[in-house]
Parts: structure tokens; C-alpha cells; sequence
């Protein structure tokens, strides 16, 4: 057995070790190359015991043997292992890798655990190695550390402290690296799904601007020439023809709705929808509104009721718009209350707003759904079992509609109870 040669003063080694340990913690912190690191951390191993030889392996997500360092080895050893898989019998490393424990070869020219490599480590001169795994903090097995001597040997105490010094600072190196590679990876996909998302919304907003534009030529077509069958123009019509005309207008109508309702977003998402802002009187802006519905309440049998007429509140709004609101939040309650029952609309002046508020005594919506209905096509029941129409686009377009104008919107609700829809709008200043 050979014994350590090495025959400065310890103190000195020990301090120049401390200073050289530092050194490679501050180039970690700096982010500086694993492959530099590995190669100083190797080094400062050789540099403490004459005549060694250190190695650093890296294990890749394939089980398979990757170099780290080996500034002292002979080059033509390292090439021989590099892309080997390890195995309970993969000479020192190899296998220290693959248990996950500390492998020790006094002599490799007897050791079975090196009977694969050991024709090419004697044929470099080595005769001896120990190798200890290279652990994550979660245990994970990272790489190896390893010495190597040119003589039979085992390891000296002074071989195991230095060897233990060492593999921490290789731990941190490879695990802040793998960590930084995941990140990259990471910042990578996000950066790809976010153009991709980008490129999807363009396509959306292009496609929904497209469509609703093609769309509408043809539809005023059918609208138009359905209305000079409606009015007789080209001849009078039986009573069944003039009943299927009606019904062509009426799914022309529902048609426009949903393509001015699309529209909109379309414009809402590009950021060009623009309110067209003037002096409302909110009352009689209501009671207009309340009016074009109820043909529709009285079909439905429905008692619709609007607040007093005496009421006076101006705003600044856009009143197309508000009555749009009011349409859709009116238009729902009907849908969704039962013939024989009631919705009526109330205003409420509150500091420098007023609430509106729709009320029905209707279906009602259970809790779990009530925090989605603004949610674009969102609808509680949209199988075919639901007798009501509709694309669920009303409440994310009143929404919108009501943030526009600064106000906010929302619901309480009990099933089988009825719902109130409230919005509020700011007062004219
Ligand atoms: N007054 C109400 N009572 C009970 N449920 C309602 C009421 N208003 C809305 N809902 C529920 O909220 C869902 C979404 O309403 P929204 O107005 O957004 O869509 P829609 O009426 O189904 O379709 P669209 O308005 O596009 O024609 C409705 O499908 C319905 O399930
Ligand atoms: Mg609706």
C-alpha cells in the first residue's frame, strides 16, 4: 500500500483547500460553466494528494455515463466510458452509480466489478480507484466522484475527507445547473405557447371578423327580400306562405343578433369598440326598451312591469347601448320565467350611481353555476332539453357593455325562486 505523499505542512493544505472550496462557490454563484466547475472542483482534489487522479461523471436521463472532468486521466480512458450504461458491473463508477453507494477497487487487475474495463484501465496505467454517487437533494443519483492511483490502494482517511469536500461542491454545480436547464426549458415552452396563443387570438378575432362580415351581406339580403314578401310586394301570399315568411325574418333576426352580438367582442378583443357616449335619460330609455318586449311578455304570459315614469335620471351613456343591456337582461328573465309569472324592472339612485335592477320570479340558477354565467357561452342547460334558444352571449356582452361605462354588474339567485341581474351606471356629473 502506498500512503500519502504528500509532505507540505497541513495547515497550509488546509487553507489553501478552504480558499479553493470558496472560490468554487463563488463561481457557481456566478453561474459560471459546469464543465469549468467540475473541472476546478477535479482539480482541487488532484491538487491535495500528489499522484491522484479525480473524476467527475455526469449520469444522463438514459442511465448512461457522461464526462464531467478528468484534467488527469488519460483522455483515451475517459473516451472508452463515455455513453456507457451503468450496471451492477460497470467497473467503480459505473456501478457506484448504479447502487447508489460508495464502490471501492484496492486493485483493479482482480476486481470482477471491472471486468469490462479492465484491459482499457490497465492498458492507461490505472491500477486502483474508489468512487462514491453524486446525489440531488431529493436523493436523486447525479454523477460519480471518483480517484484514481497508478499503484494498488486503498483509500486514506485524508482520500475520504477530500473526496467528501469535493462531492458537495459537484452536487451543488450539477443540480443548480440541471435546475437552470429546466428552467430555459421551461421559459422556452412558455415562450412557444404564448406566440402560439397569440397567433390563435389574431386567427380568432380575423375569422370572427370575417365571418360576421360575410355574413351579414347575404343576411340583409334575406331580410330584405323577406320583408317584400311580408309586405306583398311581389304578390299577395296565402295565409300558410305569409306564416313562413314570418318565420324566415324571425330566424333572420336571431341570425343578426348573434353576428352584431360577435361583432362586438370582435371589436371588444381588438380594442376597437367604442361607446357612443351622450345625455340619457335612464326612465324613459327603460320603459322604450320594456315596450319593444312586451309582445314577447304577452305570449309568454308574463307580467312585465318598469319603474315609475316620474323617476328622473340623467346619465351620460350611450343609449343604444343600454337598452342593449337591458334587452338581454329582460330578454333572459322572460326566458326563463314560467308562464303566469312576473319580471319587473327597478332603478335605485346610489351616491354618484344608479342600480338597475332586473327582477323575475323564474327558474332561478343553482350556486356552482351563478360564478360562470359571464362566461362567454356559458349556459346552465345548453343540451337540447332546454326549451330557450340562445348562444350564451348575452350576460359576457351586457358585461362588457356595463364596465365600458364604468359601472359593474351581477346576480343573486335561489332555484326555484327567481334571480335578480343588477348593473349599475355612473351618474352624469
Ligand atoms: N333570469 C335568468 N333566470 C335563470 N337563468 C338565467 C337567467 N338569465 C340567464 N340565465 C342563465 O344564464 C345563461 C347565460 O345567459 P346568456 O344571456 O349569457 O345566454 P343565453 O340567454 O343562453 O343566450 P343568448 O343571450 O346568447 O341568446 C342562460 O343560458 C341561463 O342558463
Ligand atoms: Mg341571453
Amino acid at each position: 500500500m502506498v500512503e500519502d505523499t504528500d509532505r507540505r505542512p497541513t495547515r497550509d493544505r488546509q487553507s489553501i483547500l478552504a480558499s479553493r472550496q470558496l472560490e468554487i462557490l463563488e463561481a457557481i454563484a456566478r453561474g459560471a460553466p459546469l464543465a469549468s466547475t467540475l473541472a476546478d472542483v477535479a482539480a482541487l482534489v488532484e491538487e491535495q494528494a500528489r499522484g491522484m487522479m479525480a473524476s467527475i461523471l455526469l449520469l444522463d436521463a438514459d442511465r448512461r455515463i457522461r464526462h464531467g472532468a478528468g484534467p488527469s486521466l488519460p483522455e483515451g480512458f475517459m473516451k472508452a466510458i463515455e455513453g456507457e450504461a451503468i450496471g451492477p458491473a460497470a467497473g467503480s463508477c459505473g456501478t457506484a452509480m448504479y447502487f447508489n453507494k460508495t464502490i471501492i477497487t484496492p486493485d483493479i487487475a482482480t476486481d470482477p466489478l471491472w471486468e469490462s474495463y479492465r484491459d482499457v484501465a490497465l492498458a492507461y496505467g490505472l491500477r486502483s480507484s474508489w468512487s462514491i454517487p453524486l446525489l440531488s437533494s431529493d436523493g436523486r443519483v447525479l454523477g460519480s466522484l471518483a480517484q484514481y492511483y497508478r499503484e494498488p490502494r486503498d483509500p486514506s482517511p485524508r482520500d475520504r475527507q477530500l473526496v467528501d469536500i469535493a462531492r458537495h461542491l459537484a452536487e451543488i454545480a450539477i443540480e443548480r445547473h440541471q435546475a437552470e436547464a429546466t428552467l430555459r426549458n421551461r421559459n422556452a415552452e412558455l415562450e412557444a405557447l404564448n406566440t402560439r396563443l397569440k397567433e390563435m387570438d389574431q386567427l380568432k378575432s380575423n375569422f370572427v371578423n370575417l365571418v360576421s362580415h360575410e355574413l351579414r351581406t347575404p343576411l340583409s339580403a334575406i331580410r330584405g327580400f323577406a320583408e317584400f314578401l311580408e309586405d306583398q310586394f311581389g304578390g299577395p301570399l296565402s295565409t300558410e306562405q305569409i306564416s313562413y315568411v314570418a318565420e324566415i325574418l324571425r330566424g333572420a333576426q336571431r341570425l343578426q343578433a348573434l353576428l352584431d352580438d360577435l361583432l362586438d367582442f370582435a371589436r371588444m378583443d381588438a380594442g376597437t369598440f367604442h361607446l357612443e357616449r351622450e345625455e340619457v335619460e335612464l326612465v324613459s330609455t327603460i320603459g322604450k326598451t320594456l315596450e319593444s318586449l312586451r309582445p314577447l311578455a304577452l305570449v309568454r304570459k308574463i307580467d312585465l312591469e318598469g319603474p315609475p315614469e316620474e323617476t328622473q335620471l340623467r346619465l351620460r351613456a350611450d343609449p343604444a347601448r343600454v337598452s342593449q343591456i337591458l334587452i338581454n337582461l329582460v330578454g333572459n328573465a322572460l326566458k326563463f320565467t314560467p308562464a303566469g309569472g312576473r319580471v319587473s324592472v327597478a332603478v335605485f339612485p346610489l351616491g354618484g350611481e344608479v342600480r338597475v335592477e332586473v327582477n323575475d320570479n323564474g327558474t332561478g340558477v343553482a350556486p356552482e353555476h351563478l360564478l360562470h354565467l359571464f362566461e362567454r357561452f356559458y349556459q346552465v342547460d345548453s343540451g337540447n332539453s332546454r326549451g330557450s334558444s340562445g348562444a350564451g352571449l348575452g350576460l359576457p356582452i351586457c358585461q362588457a357593455l356595463v364596465e365600458a361605462h364604468g359601472g359593474k354588474i351581477g346576480v343573486t339567485s335561489t332555484p326555484g325562486v327567481g334571480s335578480q341581474f343588477w348593473f349599475t351606471l355612473p351618474m352624469a356629473v
